[in-house]
């Protein structure tokens, strides 16, 4: 059986699908790697898979990505309780204040 490595936990991509894509299209950088395989584009947004894949890159290429390239991201994710979503307004800014602390009236 074959030893997968997982490099994106989030959209499952493995070490040997990026290592296939890198050379397959002559990828040199983070966001081509993340457009081609999707690496990079879950929850984490390159937190985690990010240094991977530059070492990946590293590995493959045999050059560091361009430091000063810098890979589009998605804005931070954050869970919302249920209440949040499913409150009215006034509703809503009391849950807020008392997420802060605050008073609500
Ligand atoms: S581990 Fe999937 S986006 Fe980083």
């Amino acid at each position: 059986m074959k030893d997968l490595k997982i490099i994106c936990r989030c959209q499952d991509v493995t070490e040997e699908e990026i290592v296939d894509a890198i050379r397959k299209y002559g990828l040199k950088s983070v966001d081509e790697v993340k457009r081609v395989t999707r690496a990079g584009m879950g929850h984490c947004q390159g937190k985690t898979c990010r240094k991977l894949v530059e070492q990946l890159l590293f590995k493959v290429n045999g050059f560091w990505p361009d430091p000063e390239e810098q890979s589009t991201s998605r804005p931070p994710l954050k869970s919302l309780p249920i209440k949040l979503v499913a409150a009215s307004e006034e509703d809503f800014d009391a849950v807020v204040a008392r997420g802060r602390g605050g008073q609500h009236g």
